[in-house]
Protein backbone atom coordinates (compact mmCIF):
# COMPACT_ATOMS: atom_id res chain seq x y z
CA UNK A 1 0.00 0.00 0.00
CA UNK A 2 0.97 3.87 -0.75
CA UNK A 3 0.10 5.77 2.32
CA UNK A 4 0.78 9.48 3.80
CA UNK A 5 0.60 10.58 6.91
CA UNK A 6 -0.34 14.38 7.80
CA UNK A 7 1.41 16.58 9.90
CA UNK A 8 5.26 17.22 10.88
CA UNK A 9 5.65 16.66 14.80
CA UNK A 10 6.45 13.76 17.47
CA UNK A 11 3.56 12.49 17.14
CA UNK A 12 3.37 11.90 13.09
CA UNK A 13 6.93 10.53 13.18
CA UNK A 14 5.97 7.53 15.63
CA UNK A 15 3.05 7.05 13.09
CA UNK A 16 5.75 7.02 10.71
CA UNK A 17 7.76 4.63 12.30
CA UNK A 18 4.89 2.41 13.38
CA UNK A 19 3.17 2.85 9.99
CA UNK A 20 6.88 1.84 8.43
CA UNK A 21 7.22 -1.63 10.12
CA UNK A 22 3.84 -2.80 8.54
CA UNK A 23 4.48 -5.63 5.71
CA UNK A 24 1.56 -4.00 3.91
CA UNK A 25 3.35 -0.83 3.18
CA UNK A 26 4.97 -0.65 -0.39
CA UNK A 27 5.68 3.06 -0.07
CA UNK A 28 5.15 5.70 3.15
CA UNK A 29 5.13 10.05 2.59
CA UNK A 30 5.21 12.31 5.10
CA UNK A 31 3.87 15.89 4.57
CA UNK A 32 5.94 18.08 5.54
CA UNK A 33 7.86 15.75 7.75
CA UNK A 34 10.46 16.67 9.59
CA UNK A 35 14.66 15.41 9.71
CA UNK A 36 13.94 12.21 12.10
CA UNK A 37 10.74 11.20 10.14
CA UNK A 38 12.90 12.03 7.01
CA UNK A 39 14.49 8.45 8.09
CA UNK A 40 11.36 6.41 8.46
CA UNK A 41 9.27 7.87 5.08
CA UNK A 42 9.98 10.51 2.11
CA UNK A 43 9.08 13.83 3.34
CA UNK A 44 7.59 16.35 0.85
CA UNK A 45 7.21 19.59 0.70
CA UNK A 46 3.83 20.01 0.57
CA UNK A 47 1.70 22.78 2.04
CA UNK A 48 -1.10 20.44 4.15
CA UNK A 49 -3.58 23.70 4.26
CA UNK A 50 -3.81 23.79 0.39
CA UNK A 51 -6.33 20.78 -0.31
CA UNK A 52 -6.11 20.26 -3.65
CA UNK A 53 -2.64 20.06 -3.71
CA UNK A 54 -3.15 17.20 -1.45
CA UNK A 55 -5.42 16.00 -3.76
CA UNK A 56 -3.26 16.11 -6.36
CA UNK A 57 0.07 14.45 -4.74
CA UNK A 58 -2.78 11.50 -3.76
CA UNK A 59 -3.48 11.11 -7.32
CA UNK A 60 -0.16 11.28 -8.67
CA UNK A 61 0.87 8.99 -6.09
CA UNK A 62 -1.44 6.61 -6.28
CA UNK A 63 -2.00 6.78 -2.62
CA UNK A 64 -4.44 4.09 -1.03
CA UNK A 65 -4.60 5.36 2.74
CA UNK A 66 -3.84 9.17 4.17
CA UNK A 67 -3.46 9.44 7.67
CA UNK A 68 -4.07 12.68 9.53
CA UNK A 69 -2.52 13.93 12.54
CA UNK A 70 -2.52 17.09 13.81
CA UNK A 71 -6.42 18.91 14.97
CA UNK A 72 -5.59 22.17 12.39
CA UNK A 73 -6.29 19.96 9.92
CA UNK A 74 -9.27 18.00 11.22
CA UNK A 75 -10.82 21.15 12.03
CA UNK A 76 -10.04 22.71 8.34
CA UNK A 77 -12.03 19.51 7.11
CA UNK A 78 -9.21 17.47 5.07
CA UNK A 79 -10.49 14.43 5.60
CA UNK A 80 -13.79 15.48 4.29
CA UNK A 81 -12.38 17.00 1.07
CA UNK A 82 -9.90 13.76 0.23
CA UNK A 83 -12.90 11.35 1.89
CA UNK A 84 -14.61 13.42 -1.67
CA UNK A 85 -11.89 12.95 -3.88
CA UNK A 86 -11.95 9.30 -3.20
CA UNK A 87 -9.21 8.49 -1.01
CA UNK A 88 -9.51 6.03 2.30
CA UNK A 89 -8.46 8.95 4.86
CA UNK A 90 -8.38 8.01 8.48
CA UNK A 91 -9.74 10.45 10.81
CA UNK A 92 -13.00 12.24 11.88
CA UNK A 93 -14.84 14.96 9.44
CA UNK A 94 -14.65 18.40 10.11
CA UNK A 95 -18.72 17.38 11.76
CA UNK A 96 -17.40 15.06 14.02
CA UNK A 97 -14.40 16.97 14.95
CA UNK A 98 -16.01 19.36 16.57
CA UNK A 99 -15.74 17.52 19.56
CA UNK A 100 -12.09 18.94 19.38
CA UNK A 101 -12.28 21.86 17.61
CA UNK A 102 -15.71 23.68 19.79
CA UNK A 103 -15.46 23.07 23.59
CA UNK A 104 -19.33 24.39 23.49
CA UNK A 105 -20.22 21.49 21.24
CA UNK A 106 -18.93 19.11 23.22
CA UNK A 107 -20.23 20.38 26.29
CA UNK A 108 -23.87 20.26 25.32
CA UNK A 109 -23.42 17.10 23.65
CA UNK A 110 -22.51 15.63 27.24
CA UNK A 111 -25.57 17.07 28.79
CA UNK A 112 -28.26 15.87 26.53
CA UNK A 113 -26.28 11.70 26.99
CA UNK A 114 -25.63 12.28 30.69
CA UNK A 115 -21.79 12.28 29.97
CA UNK A 116 -20.00 12.53 33.15
CA UNK A 117 -18.38 16.22 33.05
CA UNK A 118 -18.03 19.45 35.04
CA UNK A 119 -20.91 22.08 35.14
CA UNK A 120 -20.56 25.18 33.02
CA UNK A 121 -22.04 27.83 30.75
CA UNK A 122 -21.12 28.76 27.41
CA UNK A 123 -20.67 32.78 26.87
CA UNK A 124 -20.85 34.88 23.45
CA UNK A 125 -20.01 38.40 25.50
CA UNK A 126 -17.59 39.16 28.01
CA UNK A 127 -19.76 40.93 30.30
CA UNK A 128 -22.30 38.12 30.94
CA UNK A 129 -18.64 35.78 30.70
CA UNK A 130 -17.53 38.10 34.28
CA UNK A 131 -20.58 38.26 36.06
CA UNK A 132 -20.59 34.41 35.93
CA UNK A 133 -17.71 34.12 37.52
CA UNK A 134 -18.06 36.95 40.06
CA UNK A 135 -21.42 34.47 41.20
CA UNK A 136 -18.79 31.33 40.93
CA UNK A 137 -16.06 32.38 42.54
CA UNK A 138 -12.82 30.50 42.14
CA UNK A 139 -11.28 28.08 41.41
CA UNK A 140 -13.08 28.00 38.28
CA UNK A 141 -11.64 27.09 34.50
CA UNK A 142 -12.18 29.14 31.96
CA UNK A 143 -11.46 27.55 28.20
CA UNK A 144 -11.38 29.22 24.56
CA UNK A 145 -14.60 27.23 22.77
CA UNK A 146 -12.21 26.89 19.53
CA UNK A 147 -8.55 25.60 18.89
CA UNK A 148 -5.84 27.69 20.71
CA UNK A 149 -2.75 25.51 20.13
CA UNK A 150 -3.26 23.58 23.47
CA UNK A 151 -3.51 26.88 25.25
CA UNK A 152 -7.26 27.88 25.42
CA UNK A 153 -7.82 26.29 28.83
CA UNK A 154 -7.17 28.56 31.79
CA UNK A 155 -7.29 27.38 35.12
CA UNK A 156 -7.63 30.38 37.24
CA UNK A 157 -7.16 29.93 41.15
CA UNK A 158 -8.92 33.41 42.13
CA UNK A 159 -11.90 35.32 40.39
CA UNK A 160 -9.35 38.17 39.04
CA UNK A 161 -7.50 35.35 37.28
CA UNK A 162 -10.90 34.37 35.67
CA UNK A 163 -11.83 37.81 34.65
CA UNK A 164 -8.53 38.63 32.92
CA UNK A 165 -8.39 35.46 31.34
CA UNK A 166 -12.37 36.33 29.69
CA UNK A 167 -10.54 39.93 28.94
CA UNK A 168 -7.97 37.82 27.42
CA UNK A 169 -9.89 35.36 25.07
CA UNK A 170 -12.72 38.21 24.27
CA UNK A 171 -9.66 40.70 23.40
CA UNK A 172 -8.32 38.53 20.56
CA UNK A 173 -5.66 36.73 22.52
CA UNK A 174 -6.62 33.52 20.46
CA UNK A 175 -8.11 35.04 17.20
CA UNK A 176 -11.73 34.28 16.58
CA UNK A 177 -11.01 30.11 18.81
CA UNK A 178 -11.56 33.04 21.83
CA UNK A 179 -15.10 34.82 20.16
CA UNK A 180 -16.98 32.27 22.61
CA UNK A 181 -15.72 30.65 25.75
CA UNK A 182 -16.98 28.69 27.95
CA UNK A 183 -16.18 28.24 32.15
CA UNK A 184 -16.32 25.23 33.24
CA UNK A 185 -16.37 24.22 37.88
CA UNK A 186 -13.30 23.05 38.36
CA UNK A 187 -12.70 19.51 38.89
CA UNK A 188 -9.94 18.62 41.80
CA UNK A 189 -8.30 14.75 40.81
CA UNK A 190 -5.67 12.75 38.69
CA UNK A 191 -6.44 13.36 35.15
CA UNK A 192 -5.24 10.46 32.42
CA UNK A 193 -5.96 10.50 28.81
CA UNK A 194 -7.87 7.69 26.93
CA UNK A 195 -7.76 6.56 23.18
CA UNK A 196 -10.23 4.50 21.68
CA UNK A 197 -10.35 3.94 17.92
CA UNK A 198 -13.43 4.12 16.01
CA UNK A 199 -15.49 3.67 13.26
CA UNK A 200 -18.92 5.39 13.42
CA UNK A 201 -20.75 2.21 15.59
CA UNK A 202 -17.54 0.57 16.99
CA UNK A 203 -15.07 1.51 19.42
CA UNK A 204 -11.98 -0.37 20.16
CA UNK A 205 -10.10 0.81 23.02
CA UNK A 206 -6.22 1.75 22.64
CA UNK A 207 -4.27 2.13 25.80
CA UNK A 208 -4.47 4.56 28.84
CA UNK A 209 -1.47 7.55 28.69
CA UNK A 210 -0.52 10.59 31.15
CA UNK A 211 0.77 13.61 29.80
CA UNK A 212 2.80 16.20 32.01
CA UNK A 213 1.58 19.71 30.71
CA UNK A 214 3.80 22.27 32.97
CA UNK A 215 6.74 23.17 31.41
CA UNK A 216 8.90 22.73 34.39
CA UNK A 217 9.57 19.72 37.37
CA UNK A 218 7.03 19.53 39.82
CA UNK A 219 4.21 20.11 37.42
CA UNK A 220 5.05 23.96 37.89
CA UNK A 221 5.22 26.72 35.05
CA UNK A 222 3.28 27.34 32.00
CA UNK A 223 1.42 24.92 30.26
CA UNK A 224 2.38 23.72 27.23
CA UNK A 225 1.58 20.95 24.37
CA UNK A 226 3.07 18.29 26.68
CA UNK A 227 6.30 17.70 28.07
CA UNK A 228 6.46 14.14 28.76
CA UNK A 229 3.91 11.15 29.03
CA UNK A 230 3.76 7.40 29.53
CA UNK A 231 1.78 4.49 29.33
CA UNK A 232 -0.36 2.56 30.85
CA UNK A 233 -1.59 5.52 33.30
CA UNK A 234 -1.83 3.17 36.53
CA UNK A 235 -4.88 5.00 37.70
CA UNK A 236 -7.04 3.99 35.13
CA UNK A 237 -7.64 0.25 35.82
CA UNK A 238 -9.95 -2.40 34.42
CA UNK A 239 -12.93 -1.01 36.18
CA UNK A 240 -11.97 2.33 35.76
CA UNK A 241 -11.51 1.28 31.19
CA UNK A 242 -15.07 0.11 31.47
CA UNK A 243 -16.39 2.94 33.04
CA UNK A 244 -15.17 5.26 30.09
CA UNK A 245 -16.31 2.67 27.47
CA UNK A 246 -19.49 2.80 29.04
CA UNK A 247 -19.80 6.56 29.87
CA UNK A 248 -18.38 8.67 27.78
CA UNK A 249 -17.45 7.26 24.72
CA UNK A 250 -19.74 4.67 23.55
CA UNK A 251 -22.52 7.47 24.33
CA UNK A 252 -20.51 10.04 21.92
CA UNK A 253 -20.63 7.48 19.01
CA UNK A 254 -24.31 6.87 19.16
CA UNK A 255 -24.83 10.63 19.41
CA UNK A 256 -22.65 11.80 16.82
CA UNK A 257 -24.06 8.64 14.39
CA UNK A 258 -27.67 10.15 15.41
CA UNK A 259 -26.76 13.26 14.31
CA UNK A 260 -25.34 12.40 10.96
CA UNK A 261 -21.99 12.85 11.48
CA UNK A 262 -20.53 9.05 12.72
CA UNK A 263 -17.08 9.90 14.34
CA UNK A 264 -14.22 7.76 12.48
CA UNK A 265 -10.85 8.33 13.84
CA UNK A 266 -8.72 8.56 17.71
CA UNK A 267 -11.18 9.53 20.08
CA UNK A 268 -8.74 10.96 22.68
CA UNK A 269 -10.83 11.73 26.19
CA UNK A 270 -9.31 13.75 28.78
CA UNK A 271 -10.39 12.16 32.27
CA UNK A 272 -10.32 13.40 35.90
CA UNK A 273 -10.24 10.53 38.22
CA UNK A 274 -12.79 12.56 40.95
CA UNK A 275 -14.23 11.15 44.04
CA UNK A 276 -17.26 10.49 42.24
CA UNK A 277 -15.98 8.79 39.58
CA UNK A 278 -14.34 9.24 35.98
CA UNK A 279 -15.23 12.66 34.33
CA UNK A 280 -14.73 14.20 31.05
CA UNK A 281 -12.10 16.96 30.92
CA UNK A 282 -12.35 17.38 27.15
CA UNK A 283 -12.19 14.94 23.77
CA UNK A 284 -9.38 15.55 21.15
CA UNK A 285 -10.35 14.33 17.71
CA UNK A 286 -6.73 12.58 17.20
CA UNK A 287 -3.78 10.95 18.94
CA UNK A 288 -2.34 12.99 21.84
CA UNK A 289 1.01 14.24 21.45
CA UNK A 290 3.31 13.31 23.53
CA UNK A 291 0.95 10.08 24.34
CA UNK A 292 0.60 8.83 20.93
CA UNK A 293 4.47 8.02 21.05
CA UNK A 294 4.19 6.03 24.19
CA UNK A 295 0.95 4.16 22.41
CA UNK A 296 3.43 3.35 19.66
CA UNK A 297 6.03 1.55 21.52
CA UNK A 298 3.73 -0.53 23.45
CA UNK A 299 1.52 -1.58 20.04
CA UNK A 300 2.67 -4.95 19.31
CA UNK A 301 0.45 -5.33 16.49
CA UNK A 302 0.38 -3.78 12.73
CA UNK A 303 -1.03 -0.74 13.04
CA UNK A 304 -2.17 -0.47 9.39
CA UNK A 305 -4.98 -3.16 9.02
CA UNK A 306 -6.82 -1.14 12.39
CA UNK A 307 -6.14 2.32 10.45
CA UNK A 308 -7.82 0.43 7.60
CA UNK A 309 -11.23 -1.17 9.76
CA UNK A 310 -11.49 2.16 11.31
CA UNK A 311 -11.95 3.75 7.91
CA UNK A 312 -13.59 0.92 6.46
CA UNK A 313 -16.38 0.56 9.60
CA UNK A 314 -14.90 -2.88 10.31
CA UNK A 315 -13.18 -2.32 13.71
CA UNK A 316 -16.06 -5.25 15.22
CA UNK A 317 -13.97 -7.72 13.85
CA UNK A 318 -11.14 -6.29 15.24
CA UNK A 319 -8.40 -6.23 18.08
CA UNK A 320 -4.93 -5.29 18.89
CA UNK A 321 -2.19 -6.83 21.02
CA UNK A 322 0.10 -4.68 23.10
CA UNK A 323 3.12 -5.08 25.22
CA UNK A 324 3.11 -5.12 28.51
CA UNK A 325 5.63 -3.26 29.48
CA UNK A 326 5.60 0.42 30.34
CA UNK A 327 6.85 3.08 27.82
CA UNK A 328 7.42 6.64 28.91
CA UNK A 329 8.63 9.88 26.89
CA UNK A 330 10.83 12.82 28.16
CA UNK A 331 10.46 15.74 25.47
CA UNK A 332 13.42 17.97 25.24
CA UNK A 333 12.44 21.32 24.01
CA UNK A 334 14.18 24.92 23.10
CA UNK A 335 14.67 27.24 25.92
CA UNK A 336 12.00 29.84 26.03
CA UNK A 337 9.55 26.92 25.21
CA UNK A 338 6.33 27.39 25.52
CA UNK A 339 7.07 31.36 25.01
CA UNK A 340 9.30 32.59 21.91
CA UNK A 341 11.83 29.43 20.90
CA UNK A 342 14.49 30.57 18.94
CA UNK A 343 15.53 28.29 15.87
CA UNK A 344 18.78 27.08 14.18
CA UNK A 345 20.65 25.46 17.32
CA UNK A 346 22.02 22.47 16.47
CA UNK A 347 21.75 19.13 18.86
CA UNK A 348 24.38 16.30 18.63
CA UNK A 349 24.68 13.13 19.88
CA UNK A 350 21.86 11.31 18.90
CA UNK A 351 23.43 8.54 17.25
CA UNK A 352 25.18 7.97 21.00
CA UNK A 353 21.29 8.23 23.09
CA UNK A 354 20.18 6.28 20.33
CA UNK A 355 22.11 3.17 21.73
CA UNK A 356 20.88 2.75 25.19
CA UNK A 357 18.74 -0.12 25.42
CA UNK A 358 15.03 0.24 25.05
CA UNK A 359 15.25 3.93 23.87
CA UNK A 360 13.66 4.95 20.55
CA UNK A 361 13.93 8.63 19.95
CA UNK A 362 10.78 10.58 17.62
CA UNK A 363 11.41 14.03 16.47
CA UNK A 364 9.43 16.92 16.68
CA UNK A 365 10.68 20.55 15.41
CA UNK A 366 14.12 19.47 14.09
CA UNK A 367 15.35 19.93 10.36
CA UNK A 368 18.50 18.96 8.54
CA UNK A 369 20.97 21.92 7.65
CA UNK A 370 24.09 21.30 5.84
CA UNK A 371 24.32 17.68 7.49
CA UNK A 372 23.70 18.92 11.18
CA UNK A 373 20.14 17.93 12.93
CA UNK A 374 18.78 21.88 14.16
CA UNK A 375 15.81 23.11 16.05
CA UNK A 376 13.47 23.92 14.03
CA UNK A 377 10.26 24.73 16.74
CA UNK A 378 9.32 24.54 20.80
CA UNK A 379 8.85 20.85 20.99
CA UNK A 380 11.93 19.37 19.26
CA UNK A 381 12.87 16.12 20.51
CA UNK A 382 11.01 12.80 21.98
CA UNK A 383 13.40 10.72 23.92
CA UNK A 384 11.08 7.25 24.16
CA UNK A 385 12.39 4.07 26.25
CA UNK A 386 10.42 1.34 27.38
CA UNK A 387 11.31 -1.02 30.54
CA UNK A 388 10.15 -3.77 32.59
CA UNK A 389 8.43 -0.77 34.96
CA UNK A 390 8.05 2.89 34.81
CA UNK A 391 11.19 3.34 36.52
CA UNK A 392 13.44 1.32 34.48
CA UNK A 393 11.91 3.14 30.99
CA UNK A 394 12.51 6.68 32.69
CA UNK A 395 16.14 5.85 33.90
CA UNK A 396 16.75 4.39 29.83
CA UNK A 397 15.18 7.62 28.53
CA UNK A 398 17.26 10.00 30.97
CA UNK A 399 20.48 8.14 30.12
CA UNK A 400 19.65 8.96 26.36
CA UNK A 401 18.93 12.84 27.45
CA UNK A 402 22.38 12.88 28.80
CA UNK A 403 24.02 11.53 25.65
CA UNK A 404 22.34 14.41 23.66
CA UNK A 405 24.48 17.92 23.53
CA UNK A 406 22.38 20.51 22.80
CA UNK A 407 22.69 23.86 25.28
CA UNK A 408 19.98 25.31 24.13
CA UNK A 409 17.39 22.81 24.93
CA UNK A 410 15.71 21.42 28.50
CA UNK A 411 13.66 18.95 29.28
CA UNK A 412 11.69 18.19 32.80
CA UNK A 413 13.97 15.82 35.26
CA UNK A 414 10.79 14.00 36.67
CA UNK A 415 8.69 12.50 33.77
CA UNK A 416 6.46 9.72 35.27
CA UNK A 417 6.47 10.61 38.95
CA UNK A 418 3.80 9.83 39.65
CA UNK A 419 3.99 5.88 38.68
CA UNK A 420 7.41 5.49 40.04
CA UNK A 421 5.97 6.42 43.07
CA UNK A 422 3.12 4.29 42.85
CA UNK A 423 5.92 1.72 42.18
CA UNK A 424 8.02 2.13 45.15
N1 LIG B 1 -0.79 16.00 25.02
C1 LIG B 1 -1.96 16.74 24.91
C2 LIG B 1 -2.54 16.83 23.56
O1 LIG B 1 -2.11 16.17 22.65
O2 LIG B 1 -3.48 17.57 23.38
Amino acid sequence: MNILVLGSGGREHALCWKIAASPLLTKLWCAPGNAGIAQDAECVALDVNDHAAVIGFCRDNKIDLVVVGPDALIAAGIVDDLTAAGFKTFGPTKAAGRLESSKSFTKQLCRDNAIPTAAYAHFTDAEAAKAYVRQQGAPIVVKADGLAAGKGVVVATTPDEALAAIDMMFGGGFGEAGAEVVIEQFMEGEEASFFALCDGDTALPLATAQDHKRAFDGDKGPNTGGMGAYSPAPVMTEAMNARVMDEMILPTLRALKAMGTPYKGVLYAGVMMTKDGPKLVEYNARFGDPECQVLMLRMMSDIVPALLAAVDGELRHFDLRWYPEPALTVIMATRGYPGDAPKGSRIEGLDEAAKVEGVEIFHAGTKRVDGHIVANGGRVLNICASGKTVREAQARAYAAVDRIKWPEGFCRRDIGWRAVAREQ
